[in-house]
């Protein structure tokens, strides 16, 4: 496997993900916490870092110590801070270079540049530039404004590069990398989806024995392509609960549950409406009612547990952004970033924690769950938030307005996969407001609720544009809502992108 060693760079995770789809797996650790370097570790990438190696207190590491036993390979901070270490010089960019830059020069031998043409393009965001390499370093490849954009040391396989072979806007980025994990680092590439069900069931396996697991279902892909991995090693001591808690879209319940039991899992529908339903009673405000919902779920999941004898491990879909160590360059401290699944349960079970995905990216997920056959149903799925539509009814919630948005959001998801636009959007629903209007029907005067759809593009959720759906989709949308959805005469599409708006309005 090969280590990346994280310096605090928005791009480290791109990183890995790259590597990953060249079948090669691999692992983010903070600079702070390098682990042992066995002979199972063929090589060490340096991330890119939002510090300055001419600042004192940024980022640093031993060098030598990883020199000595792999090769390594030094992106944008960590090019720079391998060309300090060993003697060269590092200086502010009188020209920061940021964005697009073509090749200009290569040296023909160079193994790390196989196949890239002089002329492609690649990436640059530094505002530091290397202006003296060490003595015993020379340069692979240049830019118009940036002459070392590449070095190697001379008789070593380490290298450092200026630009971010990461991201896709680097052409050849991704060869480059290649290059150095098989030809430099000797990776075979044999990462893939199969090696990595059949690696985790034999785990799997081998740690839970006879014992049985508990874990919450909840219709979404990350809990769904855990639960079949567990269930593959250890079948029916693999107890699933899937709650309904009244705030879920139209017939979702029954079709998960059917799917489910479908798949062979060992699964058990808990219809909790009305516990929730009263929990809610009256609250209006957001994080109220996600922590009503939150509390009530942790109830009633408990209640389920404890039913099931002698339990001894809680199964959870986290995934790998949930658990990288995310490293804070301004001090010494590395904190585990907070996730919002459905964790959060009562100390007293005293469960041990099972996370079969804790290495996967949400790609990686998707891939296993084909790999194992999963229907594209489960896996194509759009994210919905846990509390459900209990934040897509803006104010209090009562069983009559869930069933009102059930309805509405209905005929939206229905038309967005009937219009073949499901896939093209990140995710999509509908929220009833808390506003009437006058409307006409007929030659009856009308004044009922509005709905606002939102649809959304994204790659992760933190940032999101609305999707440009076709006003001939949009149009017949909102005539089916209000010819058929009782108490709506209105609808809204909304047009804000994440940020300065949420993708949820509560
Ligand atoms: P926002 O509204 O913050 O949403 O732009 C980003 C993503 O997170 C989901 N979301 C939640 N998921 N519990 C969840 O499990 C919540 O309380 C929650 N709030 C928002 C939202 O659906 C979107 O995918």
């Amino acid at each position: 496997k090969i280590i990346i060693i994280d310096f605090g760079s928005q791009y480290t995770q791109l990183i890995a993900r790259r590597v990953r789809e060249l079948n090669v797996y691999c692992e983010i650790h903070p600079f702070s916490k390098i682990p042992e370097l066995d002979e199972n570790i063929k090589g060490v990438i340096l991330s890119g870092s939002p510090c300055s190696v001419r600042d004192e207190d940024s980022p640093r590491i031993d060098v030598d110590s990883i020199i000595s036993k792999v090769p390594l390979l030094g992106v944008c901070y960590g090019a720079q801070l391998l060309a300090q270490i060993k003697g060269g010089n590092v200086q502010a960019s009188t020209t920061r270079e940021y964005g697009r830059a073509i090749l200009t020069e290569k040296s023909e031998d160079n193994v790390i540049f196989k196949g890239i043409p002089v002329d492609s393009q690649v990436w640059m965001s530094h505002g530091d530039t290397i202006t003296q390499l060490p003595g015993n370093a020379h340069i692979i490849a240049s830019t118009d404004s940036v002459k070392v954009a590449a070095f190697k040391f001379d008789d070593a396989n380490i290298f450092g590069i200026q630009f971010h072979p990461e991201v896709t806007h680097s052409e050849h980025g991704k060869l480059l990398l290649q290059n150095f994990l098989v030809d430099v680092c000797g990776c075979s590439q044999t990462w893939t989806s199969d090696s990595f069900v059949e690696m985790t069931v034999a785990e799997l396996k081998e740690q839970l024995g006879d014992d049985k697991v508990v874990m919450g279902l909840s219709g979404g892909v990350d809990s769904s392509v855990a639960a079949m991995l567990i269930h593959k090693a250890i079948g029916k001591n693999l107890y699933c609960i899937f709650v309904d808690n009244g705030l879920l879209r139209k017939h979702e319940f029954e079709e998960v549950l059917e799917s489910y039991k479908g798949l062979g899992l060992n699964v058990k529908g808990v219809n909790a409406k009305d516990k929730f339903y009263a929990a809610l009673n009256g609250l209006t405000d957001p994080e109220a009612k996600r922590k009503a919902i939150g509390k009530t779920f942790i109830d009633v999941f408990d209640d389920e547990a404890h039913k099931i004898q002698d339990v001894k491990w809680l199964g959870q879909g986290t995934i790998y952004p949930d658990v990288i160590e995310s490293v804070s360059v301004k001090g010494p401290s590395v904190t585990i970033k907070s996730h919002h699944n459905v964790g959060g349960l009562p100390d007293y079970m005293k469960l041990k924690v099972v996370e079969p995905l804790k290495l996967l990216f949400k790609d990686g997920v998707r891939d296993v769950g084909r790999a194992i056959h999963m229907p594209d149903n489960i896996l194509q799925r759009h994210p919905f938030p846990g509390p459900g539509l209990g934040i897509r009814i803006l104010g209090d919630i009562t069983a009559e307005k869930v069933r009102i948005l059930q309805e509405v959001d209905y005929y939206f998801i229905h038309g967005l996969k009937e219009y073949g636009l499901y896939d093209q959007v990140w995710q999509a629903g509908a929220m009833l407001l808390p506003v009437q209007s006058v409307g006409v029907m007929g030659d009856e005067r009308t004044y009922e609720s509005v709905v606002a759809l939102r649809a959304v593009t994204s790659v992760d959720g933190m940032t999101a544009d609305w999707a440009h759906l076709p006003y001939e989709f949009l149009g017949k949308v909102s005539n089916q809502i209000i010819n058929n959805v009782k108490g709506v005469n209105r609808v809204v599409y909304d047009i804000s992108s994440k940020p300065p708006a949420t993708i949820e309005w509560e």
